[in-house]
């Protein structure tokens, strides 16, 4: 079976792309590490911990990571995934806080990784903080990751959080440039105008939805402030190439869970700007190879939709 780690800021994506982990067969979930990102990362740890027990996979361990990006002040992305991150839709019977791990996020990934070598697909879909403070502590690290799955950055420099900056490397742009630099292993790049180009449409989330099941429920719930949020004038704009939902987490994850899902990819040096008046934070493609960098990502073009559509299905069965 397939070894994943996945490191999340758990907003409503990011829970949609852990249950269909969940549901994928022979794939092992063997841990979640949390970081700042869509909410604070005490949110990110309460709603991971709903994620799971809405699958009743509580067993899995949960890991509390940063808190804070390298630099500057922490953002977050309530207005879409609601202020906790999770559609503002509370449950009273909300797993205790006591049991995330007491062992930290960037030691747990660490461990996990050196216990497994050459087997983890590490899954990213939030800012790369933990990622980045795990590398500058165990340099080894990413030499011993079967490949590293990331949901950020852009190709078009369209933002949706600055003017050119996708949300997970503009929260945390040092990390993203860390990370990118310095994880030397096969790194796939689900970039956000991808995710755009690839959304499902409203009427596949009502099928998907409409499933009679505790998890569909579930999904109900914390899904309906994004939908809302959808439809705002802002998103319409963010929203580039036609209606639908991006569940942008979950292509980084299908890709982890299945070697197949990914169709088409470009091989590209990659890396993230840090200055700049409009630019911190987007990702600089290196297509003429002038940073004369040795190592390429592979930078996700076309994905097989309808294994995404089966997989997602799965997600709430
Ligand atoms: C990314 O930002 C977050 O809000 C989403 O969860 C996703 O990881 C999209 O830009
Ligand atoms: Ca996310």
């Amino acid at each position: 079976s397939k070894k994943l780690l996945a490191d999340v800021d758990c907003g409503v994506d990011d829970a949609q792309a852990i249950m269909l982990a969940l549901a994928a067969p022979n794939v092992e979930l063997l841990g979640i590490t949390c970081v700042h990102g869509n909410t604070t990362v005490e949110n990110v740890c309460k709603n991971t911990l709903r994620v799971l027990q809405a699958c009743n996979k509580l067993e899995i361990p949960v890991f509390k990571g940063a808190a804070k990006p390298i630099l500057g002040k922490r953002i977050d992305a309530g207005h879409f995934h609601g202020q906790d991150g999770l559609g503002d839709a509370p449950d009273p019977n909300a797993p205790a806080l006591d049991l995330i791990q007491k062992e930290d996020a960037v030691s747990a990934m660490i461990r996990i990784v050196n216990e497994n070598p050459g087997e983890i697909s590490l899954v990213a879909t939030a800012p790369l903080t933990n990622l980045a403070l795990a590398v500058m502590i165990d340099p080894s690290l990413p030499s011993k990751l079967r490949g590293l799955y990331i949901m950020g950055g852009n190709t078009e420099s369209r933002g949706n959080t600055t003017v050119c900056g996708e949300f997970n490397f503009a929260a945390d742009a040092e990390a993203a440039y860390i990370v990118l630099n310095d994880y030397q292993c096969p790194i796939y790049l689900i970039c956000w105008e991808f995710t755009c180009y690839s959304k499902l449409s409203w009427e596949f989330c009502d099928a998907w939805l409409a499933q009679d099941t505790d998890k569909a429920r579930f999904m109900a719930r914390i899904f309906r402030h994004s939908i809302e949020a959808s439809q705002s004038e802002r998103l319409q704009k963010e929203f580039v190439a036609g209606t639908g939902f991006v569940s942008c987490d979950s292509y980084a994850m299908a890709a982890a869970v299945d070697d197949s899902f990914i169709v088409e990819s470009d091989q590209y040096p990659v890396s993230v700007e840090l200055t700049g008046t409009h630019t911190r934070g987007m990702m600089v493609v290196d297509t003429v190879d002038l940073l004369k960098k040795t190592h390429k990502a592979f930078i996700v073009k076309k994905v097989d939709m309808e294994m995404f559509k089966q997989m997602m299905m799965a997600a709430l069965k």
